[in-house]
């Protein structure tokens, strides 16, 4: 017997940057993100002899092993069961050499490939909150389309879906600058901004962004959805500047000017940048070739493309 789960990455439009608890993961602010049906991760969990973490086809060591065992661990104490060995079997549908996370869509589809092992009947909202505890981010991949990940306490800090099924025709499409391995983690790079003098005003922002995003999507109003992320994603690597460091490159600014130059000349496109020098463009999709065209010829031919539209939220199904 076995369980398995398929988690889709996501993209946050209004971005979770601060932990109000690092331990319980909780966010310093809301956030708001776009599922992605490009990107996702596929787990199998099935009980074992010995605890043993199958990634990619090969077998796991080390760190990667250490936080998945050790968030396991976690969730048989959360769900109160007895320890019991597993065996974890992992593929990333992630473009890896360009330099992608994948930590959304790895926790989310473990919580949920764990959760149908053990037949616990998660609601939704618990499934979000277990995902919570591996990777905050993670929280929100329960939801297809788009979703909010609410402030609050361990037991109310989950996500809450906005539209699962956005009619916007909206495309995001990712520019890979290169795949090196960030210096400053996230946790790291959230820790260091909670120090900025700007911080409060950031969560400020974060949870007026929100407000203002879920006003655009209830008007379908893309326009406005993409000036809230793309302000948003700036204010956000302001934040690590005013704390002293930057994961911004001079091809993440080329990328910013570059949607703003497309919007000039008349085609809505909005630049959004995670940790880490890649960044993503959000345009209709009826524009995506156009954008993914002046994209090369203005980024160089160096830069990878991937794109995606909206995705569907996890899924997990117990197997005999
Ligand atoms: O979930 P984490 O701990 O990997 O943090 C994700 C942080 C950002 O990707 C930069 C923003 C976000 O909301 O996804």
């Amino acid at each position: 017997m076995s369980s398995f789960a398929r988690a889709h990455t996501n993209l946050a439009l209004v971005k979770y940057w601060g932990k109000a608890d690092e331990d319980l993961r909780l966010p310093a602010a809301p956030s708001l993100s776009l599922t992605l049906d490009a990107f996702y991760t596929e787990t199998r969990v099935s009980c074992a002899r010995k605890d043993k973490f199958i990634l990619d086809g090969k077998e796991a060591q080390g760190p990667e092993a250490d936080r998945v065992f050790s968030y396991l661990r976690r969730l048989f104490s959360f769900f109160s069961l007895p320890l019991s060995p597993l065996l974890v079997e992992s593929q990333n549908f992630v473009p890896k050499s360009a330099g992608f996370a994948s930590s959304a869509s790895a926790f989310c589809a473990l919580a949920a490939a764990f959760s149908q092992e053990f037949e616990l009947n998660l609601t939704r909202s618990e499934l979000s909150i277990a995902s919570r505890l591996g990777s905050g981010s993670a929280c929100r991949s329960v939801y297809g389309g788009f979703c909010e990940w609410k402030e609050g306490g361990m037991e109310e800090s989950f996500a809450i879906p906005i539209d699962e099924h956005p009619s916007m025709g909206i495309a995001v499409l990712y520019l890979s600058f290169g795949s090196e391995k960030k210096g400053i983690s996230s946790t790291e790079g959230m820790r260091r901004s909670k120090s900025s003098p700007f911080f409060p005003v950031w969560r400020q922002e974060c949870r007026k962004a929100c407000r203002e995003a879920k006003e655009a999507i209830a008007e379908a109003d893309f326009e406005k959805l993409g000036e809230v992320a793309e302000k948003n994603a700036c204010q956000m690597h302001a934040l690590t500047l005013s704390s002293g460091f930057s994961y911004l490159s001079s091809s993440s600014f080329r990328a910013l000017s570059f949607a703003q130059s497309l919007r000039e000349r008349g085609t809505a496109c909005y630049w959004s940048c995670d940790a880490g020098k890649n960044a993503a463009l959000l345009c209709r999709e009826r524009d995506l070739a156009q954008v993914k065209e002046e994209a090369l010829s203005a980024l160089g031919p160096k830069v990878l493309l991937f794109a995606s539209g909206p995705g569907p939220g996890v899924e997990a199904e117990r197997e005999v």
